[in-house]
């Protein structure tokens, strides 16, 4: 049995995602209704380590922030602790204020961090949030639904103007190593490419592609691709001088011009996909979340994930999501939608109507 819980804290680590202040909420009104404390580190476990990095979390405190975008307590994709040596620090600040649970809301580099933590004897309890939606074993993670709407509504944009000028628009989209992104939105925008890293493309089909449409009078293409997508034996396109993903939306596009003669422009929605108030999926899946997690610390577990599989919400061991990403598998549902649609995906060999 575990023992009593007085006061647990929060945080939230790796990049924002719209729907974590909706996850804090949830969390926050089902501790205190419980009669536990909950204090907030700022910026992921930095807070410890500062003045005035950890606050007192209260009803008060986090009302009205469903709606609001980012994270009220900061966050950071920099600095692993168990890299720059801060780890034992943090486990030591943690039990010198009392925590008895910490809940760490983050992706997978967030999770494999609380994971080690709970290795060093921190309880923890991980919550996912991510628009990659590429954390293991969950079926949604808050930040996907804004960033496929966000991403769609510049696809729909980006179209009217890509017809005027006969031209091709390369759209480029977040989402790490994982295609989630870019296959959402690329099929409800009506693409008619779309890249992703998990099937690495050809080029000259993609310009087939592109040639057989302007044959038929379709002057325009629409192509999303994934900022982790990579040619077949190539690699990701990479930030010059950094190990950040992007620039392939302007790889594509040169490459079409010249294989196609055609006019190419190429648009990176990069952080915009991040930005702005969450979806109703959103909020509804960070206070679910949430909520699942402060009724998880009741029931006694620790040291697992809160994950939504077909709906339910169940416990999945941290040491199940550590250090994976969760790929879009060969036989996914709308992998399946895009071709039946005859959406090109750069795949060598596979010949579909266009
Ligand atoms: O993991 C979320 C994410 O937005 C990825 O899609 C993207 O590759 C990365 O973070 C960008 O990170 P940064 O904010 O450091 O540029």
């Amino acid at each position: 049995m575990a023992e009593p819980v007085r006061r647990i804290a929060i945080n939230t680590g790796g990049g924002d995602a719209p729907g974590l202040n909706a996850t804090i909420r949830g969390v926050v009104l089902g501790a205190v209704d419980r009669g536990w404390e909950v204090i907030g580190i700022r910026d992921g476990y930095d807070g410890l380590f500062h003045e005035d990095g950890v606050i007192e979390l209260d009803r008060d405190f986090v009302r009205d922030i469903t709606a609001v975008g980012g994270t009220i307590l900061g966050t950071t994709n920099r600095g692993n602790p168990f890299e720059n040596g801060q780890a034992d620090g943090i486990v030591a600040r943690l039990r010198q204020l009392k925590v008895d649970v910490m809940v760490a809301v983050g992706g997978d580099g967030s999770l494999t961090i609380g994971h080690k933590l709970s290795q060093l004897g921190v309880p923890v309890i991980g919550v996912p949030k991510t628009i990659d939606n590429d954390l293991e074993h969950t079926d949604q993670t808050p930040g996907f639904d804004t960033a496929v709407g966000f991403a769609t509504e510049c696809i729909d944009r980006l179209v009217s103007t890509t017809t005027s000028h006969d031209r091709i628009m390369v759209i480029e989209v977040m989402g790490r190593t994982t295609g989630w992104i870019a296959l959402y939105s690329g099929i409800a925008g009506a693409a008619h490419v779309v890249l992703i890293p998990e099937i690495p493309y050809d080029i000259n089909v993609v310009a087939r592609r592109v040639m057989e449409r302007a044959a038929r009078g379709q002057d325009y293409s629409i192509i999303v691709v994934a900022e982790g997508a990579k040619p077949i034996g190539g690699t990701e396109t990479v930030v010059e001088g950094t190990k950040r993903l992007g620039g392939i939306s302007q790889r594509i596009a040169e490459e079409l011009e010249t294989l196609t003669g055609k006019e190419a422009r190429y648009t990176n929605l990069g952080h915009l996909l991040r930005g702005g108030s969450p979806s109703a999926t959103d909020r509804l899946l960070g206070l679910r979340y949430g909520s699942e997690a402060v009724r998880a610390i009741a029931d006694g577990k620790r040291n697992v994930m809160i994950a939504l599989q077909r709906g339910e919400a169940v416990c999945v061991p941290l040491a199940e999501v550590a250090n994976r990403a969760r790929l879009v598998p060969a036989d996914d549902g709308a992998l399946r939608t895009a071709r039946a649609i005859g959406v090109c995906l750069g795949e060598q060999g596979v010949e579909i109507e266009p």
